[in-house]
């Protein structure tokens, strides 16, 4: 009988010879292939005697099963170690520290006029708004500043293109919130039309504004805080204590250089400016203010014989300059991180 210990021995170290896949089917060829030598040996079983037959393809089928075992061994490893190879190849090192987000924070013109908003709130003013691609007639003729009026020429005005170029007749971009009063005294008027009494409107209406200036305190596009307030006994002197306290608050000081300065809007009469101390020595204008003309309140249907009140335009970039000691009001708008920075 056959000894194949010699053969099975020989095929295990071929196969852990190699270590790739396709060699290793090579090598199989060799021992279990169609002109391999197990199958040889095999094949030559069919010239033996029945009994011979028998015990020596027991023998032959022994070592063939203990071949493809080791191949089929060999295949499994090497499978796991190209696995591995390409595991060690593409991991990751968990240790690294991870780029981080940068925080976001928000605006100092947005803070302000957070603040602002949030100090009218607790004396009864909601937030009201309004386009700002606004109609002629919002922006100035409501606001009796007729067609005709100078005080246009007080607004450098951006203008609109229709889509054939040309400059499109009656919308602007808003040189003021002061038009939101018109829309929204309209609106109120219509909603309490039933009512013999309308209730009291008392609003700020916060956005931006658009005019063509730029320098170190104006910027073609900057911010106001327009508020309203209409009733039946609204005076000056609420006008005076609503903002002599709002700016007490706002600046956490009892001791601010405040003035009034007699102007003119057309939209309110009398008129005043409101002047803060700056940088020591200089006043900053931060408002405009004034009762608001009868002309204003008919045009919106309410009765000035019945009805009177005030209006105030805010500047919030002039606040946030006076708030935060900037001197350069072009400074929020360069988007520089620096800058910006301080007050994330
Ligand atoms: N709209 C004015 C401006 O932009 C500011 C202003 C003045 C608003 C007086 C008012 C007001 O409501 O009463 O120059």
């Amino acid at each position: 009988m056959q000894n194949l210990d010699a053969l099975v021995a020989e095929a295990e170290a071929a196969f852990a010879a190699v270590t790739d896949p396709d060699a290793l089917e090579q090598v199989k060829a060799r021992f279990l292939g169609r002109n391999g030598q197990i199958t040889g040996l095999l094949k030559a079983l069919a010239a033996l005697s029945p009994e011979e037959k028998k015990s020596e393809g027991a023998v032959v089928n022994r070592a063939k099963t203990t071949i493809e075992a080791a191949l089929a061994e060999r295949r499994e490893a090497i499978k796991l170690a190209a696995l591995e190879a390409r595991l060690a190849e593409e991991a990751l090192d968990v240790t690294l520290p991870g780029r981080k987000a940068d925080k976001g924070g928000l605006h100092p013109v947005t803070l302000v006029m957070e603040r602002i908003e949030a100090l009218f709130a607790s004396i009864g003013f909601t937030v009201a708004d309004g386009p700002e691609i606004e109609e002629d007639f919002y922006n100035f003729t409501a606001l009796n500043t007729p067609e005709d009026h100078p005080a246009r020429s007080m607004h450098d005005t951006f203008y609109l293109l229709d889509e054939k170029g040309e400059v499109a007749q009656n919308v602007l971009l808003r040189t003021h919130t002061s038009p939101i009063q018109a829309r929204y005294m309209r609106a109120h008027v219509e909603r309490y039309r039933d009512r013999e009494t309308m209730p009291e409107i008392r609003i700020i209406a916060p956005g931006r504004v658009y005019r063509v200036d730029s320098d170190a305190t104006h910027s073609p596009m900057f911010h106001q805080v327009e508020g309203l307030w209409i009733g039946e006994y609204v005076s000056f002197a609420d006008l005076k204590g609503v903002i002599a306290d709002f700016l007490r608050r706002f600046f956490e000081s009892d001791e601010l250089k405040v003035r009034f300065r007699p102007s003119f809007f057309p939209f309110t009469e009398p008129s005043a400016e409101i002047d803060m101390a700056f940088m020591g020595e200089s006043w900053l204008e931060i408002a405009g203010c004034g009762m608001v003309h009868p002309n204003v309140l008919q045009s919106a249907g309410i009765d000035p014989e019945k009805y009177q009140g005030f209006a105030f335009g805010f500047g919030p970039d002039r606040l946030a300059m006076l708030r935060y000691g900037i001197n350069d009001l072009r400074l929020f708008y360069e988007g520089d991180q620096r800058f910006l920075r301080q007050f994330a």
